[in-house]
């Protein structure tokens, strides 16, 4: 089913955008006086895209879903509420958000015996006013590379595996209980699986306590009783591209681990960080990979998430008409698998506007060009990967509840 031009039902477009800067105030602890006073107009391009944003939310909503982006906490000119363009993008596209970096151990576990939730606060405060739901990404991320560095070098003292549990208990009861039933699902566990041999990467944590599925399996029976509420999600970025393959097995030997010791994880989280390949017959070839390999997670019980949404376009050519159309031709392809599924859930995005991804920095093309990952572009200009979300999400499998599974 594709969406004809502004059908979000029964929404009043005029009102709607007479609207908006009304809504970006609120939640930046705007005042009465503040709230009373006429906002400066949106930017052009964030007008223009809003046609599009009002169809992925209605298309999203008629097959039981919500779509969502990643969010950050930060100033005006990031990907954040603070952002007035991108905050009404977001509240207007989406009914869900994920912090990008600001619920990590690295944001909100400085020390030993040290929290500290300010930035996070600033993102739930944000969400809460806009009546939007909240994820929560990450529980516990296993990998060194992204646990501060105070972790990697703990002296876990006489009894390393009691004090390991401990901490890791203690973290994951503190942020859940903080947040209660205001964070409706959580990544528990990010990134275990090791891509190039499918082995599962240890931490000092997992070493201390001598085993790494321990760890894992740890952190799912903690998070659950502490947050009985919330699905609970093993998250990682195994890809439909042939070289994920080990990848792949490995997280079906994952998988198939929780089931055998009654670990309670709910779902899988499909990261969905694509790689975009110019040769359409290579697209079929991984919709027919990533087909068997859902049915395998979907048969063993496991619910579907995609959590971090974005097309690198590494691999393609410079021209911004022809690089759009191969990106939005990849990522149809995916979706057209990803979302015939009906225990796929909610679809968030990583970054809504090319300008703030993390693959700016993290994956710069060689010809030295901004990529252009995201469904909207620095303009917040709908580009073709916003078209695609909208008409895929709107020709989805409905979502099958979670108690009819
Ligand atoms: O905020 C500091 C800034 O003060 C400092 O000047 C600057 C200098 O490097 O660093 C800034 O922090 C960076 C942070 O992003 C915010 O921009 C960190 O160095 C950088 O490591 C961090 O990268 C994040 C990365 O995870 C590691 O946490 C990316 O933004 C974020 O997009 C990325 O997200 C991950 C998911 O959590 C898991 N799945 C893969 C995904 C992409 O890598």
């Amino acid at each position: 089913m594709t969406m004809g031009a502004g059908s979000g039902a029964g929404i009043d477009r005029r009102a709607l955008i007479a609207g908006l800067g009304a809504t970006a105030l609120a939640g930046c602890a705007g005042t009465q006086a503040q709230l009373n006073t006429p906002p400066p107009p949106p930017a052009p391009g964030a007008l223009n895209s809003v046609p599009t944003a009002l169809e992925i939310s209605a298309a999203a909503r008629s097959r039981g879903r919500r779509f969502g982006s990643a969010v950050a906490a930060g100033a005006f000119g990031t990907a954040s509420f603070a952002d007035r363009d991108y905050a009404n993008l977001l509240s207007i596209a989406g009914r869900v958000v994920v912090a990008e970096n600001e619920m990590k151990w690295q944001a909100v576990r400085p020390g030993p015996g040290q929290f500290d939730f300010a930035a996070f606060d600033r993102i739930v405060a944000g969400a809460e006013a806009r009546s939007m739901a909240v994820r929560g990404h990450t529980l516990l991320w296993h990998r060194p590379r992204w646990m501060p560095d105070w972790v990697n070098t703990h002296d876990y003292g006489v009894r390393p595996a009691t004090a390991a549990a401990a901490m890791l208990v203690e973290h994951i009861e503190t942020v859940t209980r903080r947040y209660g039933t205001r964070i409706h699902s959580y990544d528990v566990v990010n990134e275990v699986v090791e891509p190039s041999d499918g082995s599962l990467v240890p931490t000092s944590m997992s070493q201390a306590m001598g085993g790494i599925t321990d760890t894992v399996d740890l952190a799912f029976r903690t998070a659950r009783a502490a947050a009985p509420h919330a699905e609970l999600v093993y998250n990682d970025y195994m890809g439909w591209e042939a070289s994920s393959a080990t990848h792949r097995a490995g997280i079906l030997r994952l998988l198939e681990g929780f089931r055998a010791r009654g670990t309670p994880v709910d779902t899988l989280g499909l990261q969905s960080h694509l790689t975009a390949t110019a040769d359409p017959r290579e697209i079929v070839a991984q919709q027919r990979e990533w087909r068997a390999f859902l049915d395998a997670v979907v048969a063993m019980g496991y619910r579907l998430i995609i959590t971090e949404l974005d097309v690198s376009d590494e691999q393609l050519v410079a021209d911004v008409a022809r690089r759009d159309q191969q990106l939005a031709d990849n990522l149809a392809g995916y979706l057209d698998v990803s979302l015939d599924y009906g225990v796929m859930g909610d679809v968030l995005t990583w970054g809504l506007v090319d300008r703030y991804s993390w693959l700016q920095s993290f994956r710069p093309r060689s010809d030295g060009l901004p990529q252009r990952c995201c469904p909207f572009d620095d303009m917040y200009r709908a580009k073709r990967m916003a078209r695609v979300i909208a008409d895929k999400l709107g020709a989805a499998r409905p979502v099958v509840a979670a108690s009819a599974t």
